[in-house]
């Protein structure tokens, strides 16, 4: 089971502050678990774990597999947690370079025109061998309305209609049970579609068909990842004390001042993982002036950009290291006669020591500069570890959240946004 220590942070809180918020968050984990906390009717990611629904899971896989024989390249059209779960899988576990399967691209996560063009362009041209791309589009919106995403489907769809005469076929939706504009272009024109159940939120969808999809549709294997979460869930319905001590150790060290917290790997694959969980906890904690404000490092890479700051600039920073523990490569450092580059004391070493070594050496310089880190441990990277990891972290989200005094599940100053910029745009109300 994935671990979780707070031990490198806990002497820069009291026993006292540590008291003090445990029970605030002894007492939000009480409100979760009995639907009893504002934003209630959201607690649907606690149930589809409770419940897990093996049909759906076999019909999104059944379309994947079908997909997966016929497409090229597969369009995830969504934004904010509509596509970063589902990126945040595909990413940790795909390869780097060079990867055989079906080719995943994004839209619908901002309104960049270059992006776009280029976009259309790339599924209109060729493939080497002269012939035409098969392209799949799956529009991810609960709403129906998000106008990033709304935008770039209206583009894509267009083009796809245009490209093949089974356009309707390839074009899958997912999106609430009813209602909206998405629902009404389903009807009219049958696309497939898949439903966000209405008590799960955009950011605690990844196990919906939200993430599900396009993480199988990149090849891996949902049932392990769903199941790998459904196991978290039965383990922390029994025993969630880490799960609690990180949350209140969040919590005292927000009373002390602390406002940012960076979550930092030391393997480049998780870098969008460190995206979700940005997404997950900051649309969750930052309301009524309240909140840790959650930022992403990708070490070592971000020691030599965030390295100084982290050390020496305004304390008022922790950490969170999600960290790897077999992250096996079967590279080692190669040995250079006459040792030119000085380099030959690590001859032979295999990276993944190196670093882990930095990492370590990291926790220590930090730790000394007065950064509190916690170490979020995944035995290895695989579809079991991160699905506990997904729903470790949305249920520290919900607790420590709660343990504010804060509705997790509302996202008011989102829609702030979204006003000023539809009258700016001349929507029409
Ligand atoms: O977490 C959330 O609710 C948001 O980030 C949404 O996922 C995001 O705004 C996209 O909304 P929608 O799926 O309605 O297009």
């Amino acid at each position: 089971m994935i671990k979780s220590d707070i031990g490198y942070a806990r002497s820069f809180i009291s026993e006292e502050e540590y008291i003090k918020a445990r029970k605030k968050v002894d007492s939000a984990l009480e409100q979760l678990k009995t639907k009893s906390g504002p934003g209630s009717e959201w607690l649907g990611w606690r149930d589809i774990l409770a419940n897990p629904n093996d049909a759906e899971l076999d019909q999104i896989d059944s379309l994947a597999r079908a997909v997966r024989k016929d497409a090229d390249v597969f369009v995830v059209c969504g934004i904010g947690g509509s596509y970063l779960g589902a990126k945040a899988v595909i990413d940790a576990l795909s390869p780097h370079f060079g990867n055989k399967g079906v080719e995943i691209v994004y839209a619908g996560h901002h309104m960049g025109g270059k992006y776009l063009e280029q976009l259309l362009d790339y599924l209109k041209a060729p493939k080497a061998d002269g012939t035409q791309k098969s392209v799949y589009l799956n529009v991810i919106s609960k709403s129906g309305t998000t106008l990033e995403t709304a935008l770039s489907f209206r583009l894509i769809r267009d083009l796809l209609e245009e490209m093949y005469e089974d356009a309707s076929k390839r074009i899958i939706c997912t999106t609430s049970k009813s209602g909206g504009v998405l629902n009404g272009l389903i009807e009219r024109n049958g696309y497939q579609k898949f439903v966000i159940p209405d008590d799960v939120g955009g950011r605690f969808s990844v196990l919906t068909p939200v993430g599900l999809l396009p993480i199988a549709v990149a090849g891996i294997d949902i049932k392990t990842l769903f199941y790998g979460a459904v196991s978290a869930y039965n383990y922390f319905e029994e025993d969630c004390e880490q799960v609690l001590e990180y949350a209140a150790l969040r919590n005292a060290l927000h009373e002390k001042g602390i406002t940012i917290d960076i979550f930092s790997c030391f393997e480049p694959e998780l870098a969008s993982l460190g995206g979700w969980i940005q997404q997950l906890l900051g649309e969750s904690e930052g309301k009524e002036g309240k909140g840790i404000f959650p930022s992403v490092a990708s070490f070592s890479t971000d020691l030599h950009s965030l390295g100084q700051f982290i050390q020496q600039g305004t304390r008022s920073i922790m950490e969170t290291f999600i960290i790897i523990e077999d992250a096996f490569s079967h590279i080692k450092v190669n040995h250079a006669e006459g040792n030119e580059d000085g380099l030959n004391y690590l001859s032979g070493k295999p990276f993944h020591e190196i670093n882990t070594k930095a990492r370590i050496g990291t926790t220590e310089a930090h730790g000394e500069g007065g950064v509190p880190i916690v170490n979020i441990t995944l035995q290895a990277l695989n579809e079991q570890n991160i699905g506990e990891l997904i729903y470790f972290f949305e249920l520290m989200t919900g607790v420590f959240v709660y343990s504010l005094g804060v509705n997790p599940f509302n996202q008011p100053g989102v829609e702030d946004y979204k006003k000023a910029m539809y009258r700016l745009l001349g929507k029409e109300s």
